[in-house]
């Protein structure tokens, strides 16, 4: 007999399974040739999904990942590879499939979990459509209610002391710089060599909330919508990415793509 944990365990991965296969099936064109390939766990069933289309359907596509996991996962699958850094300025991929640790009522979203997040953005950007597969626990009205652990920030490691105590006066609850894996000393350092920081905020708001109507500093501290804090967030020297894709970054002035379309379970 499955233990209560065992069973919530099996329901999220089931979740995760089925909005994956559901994701392929509705957004995977078969006449797509270059598809970008997120990072994370539930991207490990969108390239399970993509895979069983077979050779039929895949051989003339060609897949761009956003981390060492994903290049692991396209190539294990037989999947033709390439770096985005090959995507000619005047080509985009068709679509982005990847996951998220957040998604709000206006489908922004936190990522970065896994510590791909700089990566994820440039593919995400470099998309005419970016499909964000995420469970059932993602989901929230605001975000900051379901990912408790802060927005994933990544940093040059010598200015992480000076970004914690810019965070902290945006209002941040015990923003920290994320430790390595267990077991390994030191901090979590990134594909590129970086690090992440942590940063818990308030739920942050939606432009429709009756309280993002006053101005930003008559709010309790650390009280911002998605888009102010991402614009604070983003210009503090020594911030490379932050984990928030929200409507109006890359993801649509650089590839002029819509909002990220989210397939759900
Ligand atoms: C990695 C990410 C992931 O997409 C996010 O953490 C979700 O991961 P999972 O599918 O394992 O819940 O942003 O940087």
């Amino acid at each position: 007999m499955a233990t209560a944990a065992e069973q919530q365990t099996q329901l999220v991965e089931t979740s995760k399974r089925l909005a994956a296969f559901q994701a392929v099936k509705d957004y995977l064109k078969p006449e797509y040739t270059r598809i970008g390939i997120g990072s994370g766990s539930t991207v490990v069933y969108v390239v399970e999904a993509i895979a069983a289309l077979g050779p039929a359907v895949t051989s003339t596509m060609t897949f761009y990942p956003t981390g060492a996991q994903s290049e692991e996962l396209i190539e294990a699958a037989g999947l033709r590879l390439q770096y985005i850094s090959k995507l000619p300025a005047d080509q985009q991929l068709d679509v982005a499939f990847d996951g998220a640790d957040e998604v709000d009522d206006d489908l922004n979203l936190i990522k970065g979990g896994g510590a791909c997040l700089w990566q994820e953005k440039i593919v995400a950007a470099s998309a005419r459509q970016f499909v964000c597969v995420a469970d059932f626990r993602k989901l929230s009205s605001r975000l900051g209610t379901a990912w408790k652990k802060g927005i994933p920030i990544e940093v040059l490691p010598m200015a992480a002391p000076r970004v914690l105590g810019e965070l902290r006066r945006l209002g941040s609850l015990d923003p920290r710089v994320r430790p390595g894996l267990p077991g390994k000393a030191g901090a979590c350092v990134t594909d590129n060599g970086l690090w992440i920081v942590d940063a818990p905020f308030p739920p942050l708001l939606l432009p429709g909330d009756a309280e993002a109507a006053a101005a930003p500093d008559s709010r309790p501290a650390g009280t911002w919508t998605v888009d102010e804090l991402a614009d604070r967030l983003i210009k503090i020297p020594g911030v490379a990415e932050i984990g928030l894709f929200y409507g109006k970054n890359g993801l649509q002035v650089a590839s002029g793509a819509q909002k990220p379309v989210a397939a759900y379970f």
